[in-house]
């Protein structure tokens, strides 16, 4: 554990590269225990993260209901959630497995429900309950792969949509490119919209940003 006035003193992109770091879940536990406090200090006002609104926005215009049921996967301090609430969508959940992460989450009063759950385990939730859901920033280096998406889809009522960034370093390497390409009924999501977009302004076009619908 890194005592937090050494964090907060850090560097954003000291941070941002220990997150490119990430070889395990373990390592991820321990990144956000420890990043959690100053996140959205480090995130907003030092490298100018830009994906939660472009990504919101994506959402919002691909789904005209904004009273939905929402899951925002990966939630994190909830960022997403900060944006998606100024748009007008009225139930949000928010899922995280780093417990520091969710009490931040918690503090910006948006959500309904958090739920602390690993996405790289099967999810104890119940199938087809969310109309839609979105991910920003959680797949990336170490810390999911492509699997993750059959989880998710279960989750999603038929026809919702799944907005989620999905950085490029992992899309052929963690399998996202093979799983949302395959053609095979047993492939839930299907592609609508796929974006290369920076994640910081001014940054190259670090992520591919997607609207998926669930089948
Ligand atoms: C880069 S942060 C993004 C947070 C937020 N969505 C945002 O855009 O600011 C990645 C988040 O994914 C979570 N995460 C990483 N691996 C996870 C896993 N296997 N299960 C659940 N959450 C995970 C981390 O705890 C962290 O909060």
């Amino acid at each position: 554990m890194i005592d937090n006035g050494k964090i907060e003193n850090s560097h954003p992109e000291d941070l941002l590269q220990r997150a490119y770091d990430v070889k395990s879940p373990e390592d991820a536990i321990d990144l956000y225990r420890d990043w959690a406090g100053s996140y959205d200090q480090h995130l907003e006002g030092g490298l100018r993260y830009v994906a939660p609104t472009v990504i919101a926005q994506m959402l919002s215009s691909a789904e005209p209901d904004h009273t939905v049921r929402v899951l925002d996967v990966g939630c994190g301090t909830g960022l997403v959630g900060v944006c998606l609430s100024k748009l007008g969508f009225s139930h949000l959940d928010g899922l995280d497995f780093s417990f520091e992460m969710l009490e931040e989450a918690r503090r910006k009063d948006v959500y309904r429900e958090l739920i602390q759950a690993d996405l790289n385990e099967s999810l104890d939730l119940i199938q087809s309950t969310y109309g839609a859901a979105i991910s920003c920033g959680t797949f990336t280096h170490g810390h999911v792969d492509a699997s993750v998406l059959g989880r998710i889809a279960l989750l999603l009522e038929p026809g919702a949509i799944f907005a989620c960034t999905i950085h490029q370093a992992v899309w052929d390497e963690a399998g996202f490119s093979r799983t949302l390409e395959c053609l095979s009924p047993e492939n839930l999501l299907e592609i609508q919209e796929i974006h290369e977009r920076p994640y910081f302004d001014g940054s190259g076009p670090d992520g591919r940003f997607c609207i998926l619908r669930r089948r």
